[in-house]
């Protein structure tokens, strides 16, 4: 009585639960890591958050804290060569002093760019005194250079401070705090010719930079435009009125031939335009905020995308969103928006609209044909006019907004941390996006967007829950992801066809690296596969029609039990977006008296012999049926047992005993605490407290604190501690957690 109140208590929450809003964004599956992938970790290495493929000698650079590997590109658990940077300790004690922690004080890797000539720049935040050293790995040596520079504006002082660069043409642009207290932010070009933002808050407002891209733009321009640097980030509005701190989410740009303004804007950016971007979720009420950026680009530089991850500003469990940006859409916002502009009134200061007359040359503008005919050859020549209307105003009007309708991808629960996005080819030749997103809790998503229709076709565990993902690099040339996080690096395969293992599976996946072959039954990578060959592959992106594929096996399995027992058959469903549907002898069963499906398990209750019989679990997902599986239920042959029999009956007695006592003392319980209550004083809480003291004794108070434990453990835990799994011949709950089997 007690099991079946549990039950039907919880059974029907469950059995909803799939059916209603949250299976949007659902992945179809959840797989950990298994052998897909290769793991990397160093003992007493943490913090596995900078990365540079260097494709061209077969390694992955990663920085982690005070050291650099070298790690093979098609297996990162072998390690090919790693240097150490660490901290002297005079300079963790100068930097303790200052009131840094231990932790902050010390060499934490936060730039690894490749240079012209081969050679790279890594910079660390060593113990708040940012400095750069150029690396060499040469003759599977990775060298330090010991060409020390200073690595202020370059790189953080802070480690847990967020940060962005780019390195062009030998040229480092960085995005970061330039001092201690990392409160004076700066976007600035180094090495060479420093150039940097003013330090106002029209310009940057308590920013968290988040990425940095440079776009060809010059390349080939008719109308002699030049590269941008583009730089993502988010700052606390200045344009809105609010009373609390509203953040916002930023593009900026600034022109790669900008070298400054000769006596306005001297050694500072004349082309350092943002504007705000937009990636609307319905159901939440404040802007989301970017989080990281990919720059994808199918062809020339007019084709680019930006893809970003955007969460929440406050840190309700709220929904996530991918939002794509055309480049074409930002730059029409800079070339050609309206600024906007600081309104002062003797009682209010508000930043409008700008529709006064903008002077020419256009401010923000990069050099360009156009300039260079009216004798503007550099930002130099600029005239003070041009610059001093765009030093007062680097804010447009208008955002950017997403290049599609609805965001790419929009998820509930775990914050999305990191994106980047491959390009592939389906059966049929139309390409198709895929975006690999890292969460917070650890896992990569892969997901597709078909026409506006979201699919996510898997989330991979990586690391722990508590494992955020820090960093994603993909390797288009390899077809693999590297995927770091604090306490290890991972890398896995951009797909792997043969975990999907019949053809339904394969072709509701929508996977478009996969497709089921009809003649070798498989599901098979399909880039690369012969023309002719196209024919015996099934594979169907854009409805995950199954039309082609032969039914799924029905797999038979023997099971026995024991009459009067409680009889459990699992059921997986096999997806994540299956329905599960019980069948007894081909009959569709309902929740009765004597079935209960709870987490897709059958229990059957007081098994009679009459329970004898095949019991099919049936897992459909839009409307096909992915997997069949039957038990074949028969009672345990009494004569081969003898030996076990009696002691089952006992404990099914007990059992039953048990039961009965608890029903009987609970309601002893209850009919003391109504009289305590009508009587005036609280006997509940001496009561609690003397079950604690003793917790095996059998008293009437500990009994219904017995039956509350049960109740929130649910009908496992009452299984379980009967210890009924095994002798009802149950399997054992070793593999529930694999997804893709039965058992
Ligand atoms: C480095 O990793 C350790 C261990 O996970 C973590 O406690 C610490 O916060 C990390 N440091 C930074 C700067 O992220
Ligand atoms: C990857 O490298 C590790 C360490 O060198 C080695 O033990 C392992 O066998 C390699 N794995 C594969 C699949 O090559
Ligand atoms: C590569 O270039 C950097 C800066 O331009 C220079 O300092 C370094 O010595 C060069 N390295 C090699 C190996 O030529
Ligand atoms: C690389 O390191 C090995 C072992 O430390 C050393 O024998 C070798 O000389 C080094 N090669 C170069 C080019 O420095
Ligand atoms: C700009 O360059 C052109 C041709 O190179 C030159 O004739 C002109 O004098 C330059 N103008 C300025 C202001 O330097
Ligand atoms: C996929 O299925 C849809 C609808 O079921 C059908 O119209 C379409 O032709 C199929 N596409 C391919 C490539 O088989
Ligand atoms: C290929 O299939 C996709 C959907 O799977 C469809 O949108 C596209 O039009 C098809 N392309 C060609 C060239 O048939
Ligand atoms: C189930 O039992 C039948 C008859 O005892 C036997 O032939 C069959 O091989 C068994 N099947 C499995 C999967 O064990
Ligand atoms: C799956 O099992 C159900 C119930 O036994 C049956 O009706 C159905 O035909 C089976 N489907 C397949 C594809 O085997
Ligand atoms: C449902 O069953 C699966 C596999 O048997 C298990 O991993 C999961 O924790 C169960 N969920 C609940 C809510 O009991
Ligand atoms: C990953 O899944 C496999 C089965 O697919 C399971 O055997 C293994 O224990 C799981 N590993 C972890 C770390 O959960």
């Amino acid at each position: 009585m007690l099991f079946l109140f549990i039950l039907s208590f919880w059974g029907p929450a469950v059995l909803t639960s799939g059916q209603v809003w949250p299976l949007y964004g659902t992945p179809r599956k959840t797989v950990n890591l298994s052998n897909r992938g290769h793991v990397f970790q160093e003992e007493g290495v943490w913090n596995y958050s900078t990365m540079l493929l260097r494709e061209d000698m077969g390694v992955l650079i990663l920085g982690a804290r005070e050291t650099i590997f070298a790690l093979d590109l098609m297996n990162i658990t072998h390690k090919k060569a790693m240097v150490k940077w660490a901290v002297t300790s005079d300079m963790q004690s100068t930097c303790s002093i200052k009131g840094k922690t231990l932790t902050e004080c010390q060499n934490y890797i936060r730039i690894l760019h490749k240079m012209p000539n081969g050679s790279m720049l890594v910079c660390g935040t060593n113990a708040f005194n940012p400095t750069c050293d150029l690396m060499s790995y040469t003759d599977g040596n990775l060298t330090l250079e010991s060409k020390q520079q200073d690595g202020k504006g370059k790189c953080p002082f802070d480690p847990f401070q967020r940060y962005a660069s780019e390195l062009v043409d030998g040229e480092l642009y960085s995005a970061t705090s330039i001092n201690f207290l990392g409160s004076e932010p700066v976007v600035m070009r180094s090495l060479n010719e420093n150039v940097r933002t003013e330090f106002t808050t029209s310009w940057l407002s308590e920013p968290n930079f988040i990425a940095m891209k440079h776009m060809p733009e010059g390349h080939d321009n008719p109308d002699g435009d030049d590269d941008k640097i583009y730089l993502f980030f988010s700052e606390t509005a200045v344009e809105y009125d609010a009373y609390n701190k509203l953040d916002v989410s930023r593009v900026a740009r600034v022109c790669k031939g900008d070298v400054g303004g000769q006596r306005t804007l001297q050694k500072k950016w004349t082309s350092f335009l943002k504007t705000r971007l937009d990636c609307p979720v319905p159901q939440t009420r404040l802007p989301l905020l970017i989080q990281d950026v990919f720059l994808f680009c199918p062809d020339t530089w007019k084709t680019c995308m930006f893809y970003g991850v955007f969460t929440p500003q406050t840190n309700m469990p709220e929904y996530s969103a991918v939002c794509a940006y055309k480049i074409q859409d930002i730059r029409e916002v800079f070339s050609e928006g309206k600024f906007k502009t600081l309104y002062r009134d003797s009682s209010i200061t508000k930043w409008v609209t700008f529709n006064g007359d903008v002077p020419d040359p256009r401010p923000g503008a990069c050099i360009n044909k156009d300039a260079r005919q009216k004798g503007y050859n550099r930002s130099l020549d600029l005239p003070d006019k041009t610059l001093q209307f765009i030093r007062e105003r680097p804010l447009m009007d208008q955002a950017v907004k997403q290049s599609s309708q609805q965001p790419l991808v929009v998820k509930k629960g775990a914050a999305f941390t990191r994106i980047v996005v491959a390009n592939t080819i389906g059966l049929n030749g139309s390409s198709h996006q895929v975006m690999f997103i890292g969460t917070a809790s650890g896992s990569v998503l892969k997901a597709v967007n078909y026409d506006g229709q979201m699919v996510i076709i898997e989330e991979v565990q990586l690391f722990k829950q508590s494992e955020p993902v820090k960093i994603l690099q993909l390797s288009i040339t390899l077809g693999q992801l590297y995927v770091g996080s604090e306490v290890a690096t991972v890398q896995m395969p951009l797909s792997t066809c043969e975990h999907y293992n019949s053809c339904v599976d394969c072709v509701l996946a929508r996977d478009p690296y996969c497709g089921w072959n009809l003649i070798s039954d498989s599901c098979i990578a399909i880039n690369n596969i012969p023309q002719d060959t196209h024919s015996e592959v099934v594979q169907n992106l854009t409805h995950g029609n199954v039309g082609r594929c032969p039914a799924v096996e029905n797999i038979m399995t023997n099971k026995t039990f024991y009459p009067g027992n409680v009889v459990r058959l699992q059921c997986l469903p096999g997806s994540n977006l299956a329905q599960v549907q019980w069948s007894v002898n081909n009959h569709i069963t309902a929740k009765s008296n004597k079935y209960q499906i709870y987490n897709n398990s059958l229990f059957i209750l007081n098994a009679a012999n009459s329970d004898a019989g095949l019991y099919t679990c049936t897992s459909i997902e839009s409307s096909n049926v992915i997997q069949n599986v039957t038990y074949n239920l028969r009672l345990e042959n009494i004569m081969d047992q003898n030996s076990v029999l009696p002691q089952v009956q006992e404990q099914q007695n007990t059992l039953l005993a048990l039961t009965a006592l608890v029903i009987i003392l609970t309601l002893i319980l209850l009919a003391l605490v109504v009289w305590n209550f009508y009587k005036g004083h609280f006997a509940v809480p001496r009561c609690f407290g003397k079950a604690e003291e003793r917790p095996q004794s059998v008293s009437g108070c500990q009994e219904p604190l017995q039956i509350g434990a049960k109740n929130t453990a649910g009908p496992m835990e009452f299984n379980r501690n009967n210890n009924h799994n095994r002798l009802s011949g149950l399997p054992d709950t070793a593999n529930q957690h694999n997804g893709d089997k039965v058992f």
